[in-house]
């Protein structure tokens, strides 16, 4: 029987511990604006993210890996295309929904943290779980476990804007996963990071995604972390590739990757 996993609002998904593709994206098109002065960012990206697997995503700046994270976190809606999560399109969603969706079906991490800077790092960490409704000393329970799993256990109680980039990224991952999210995506996590930093917040996420089980799909321009993942896809002229078809491109549109 398929087992499925059902939010309170009433919207339901296969379990995505069970399907083999968590996270998957068919023919996804954004343009932005309209007339002479749009822009098309994506033209046709299509992936597939399989349980288990952590995928970079490298491209230059401007070419579209926020737009497409964005789409695929449901924080953006596309021009046309489909993004399914455990089978089910993320467009049959409802409004009303979709916040409950994101809050537990997805953990998202920026490239500049997002973190609210007089609060205490526990209490960012809580605030997804807040906002799900937990209560205050559980929400922070579960926070200051999480702040312990990134190693930060000795800050929970400074306020966000006191601490280093590192650490506010470190708060940051513990922020995205502390709702169980299956899926991780990731939008440059190291890009505002030095090298030392960079490396340990991206050894931070491998390990993360392997005790964690997580699919994870990591933004980045830095080749060296990207090589330690699973696999690479490039973003080039609004479509997905892979390294070595996106070598050999003649240029045009369509390619796909999965
Ligand atoms: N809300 C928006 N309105 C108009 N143009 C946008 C918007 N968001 C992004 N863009 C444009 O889309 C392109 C891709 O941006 P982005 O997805 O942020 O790329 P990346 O994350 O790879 O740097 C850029 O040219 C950017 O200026
Ligand atoms: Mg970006």
């Amino acid at each position: 029987m398929t087992q499925h996993t059902q939010f309170a609002s009433g919207v339901a998904t296969e379990d995505p511990r069970n399907v083999a593709v968590v996270l998957e994206s068919r023919g996804l098109q954004k343009t932005y604006g309209s007339g002479e002065k749009s822009i098309c960012v994506l033209a046709d990206a299509n992936l597939s993210l399989r349980r288990g697997e952590m995928v970079a995503i490298v491209a230059p700046s401007g070419a579209g890996k926020s737009t497409l994270l964005h789409l695929l976190a449901a924080l953006d809606t596309p021009t046309s295309g489909t993004v399914y999560f455990a089978t089910k399109a993320i467009e049959s969603i409802h409004d009303g929904a979709l916040a409950e969706f994101r809050n537990r079906a997805i953990g998202f991490l920026w490239q500049r943290h997002q973190l609210l800077p007089d609060f205490t790092a526990a209490e960012n960490v809580a605030m997804p779980l807040l906002v799900r409704g937990e209560n205050l000393a559980s929400a922070l329970g579960m926070a200051r476990k999480w702040l312990a799993e990134v190693g930060l256990d000795n800050r929970a109680d400074h306020r966000a804007g006191e601490l280093s980039g590192g650490e506010q990224q470190r708060v940051a991952i513990a922020r995205a996963l502390v709702t169980g999210p299956s899926v991780l995506l990731a939008d440059e996590p190291t890009g505002d990071l030095d090298e030392q930093n960079a490396w340990a917040v991206f050894e931070l996420l491998e390990r993360l995604h392997r005790t964690h089980q997580l699919t994870s799909l990591i933004a980045t321009h830095n080749l060296a972390l990207a090589s330690r993942c699973d696999r690479i896809l490039v973003l080039e002229h609004g479509v997905l590739r892979t390294p070595e078809a996106a070598a050999t491109a003649s240029g045009t549109l369509g390619g796909e990757a999965s």
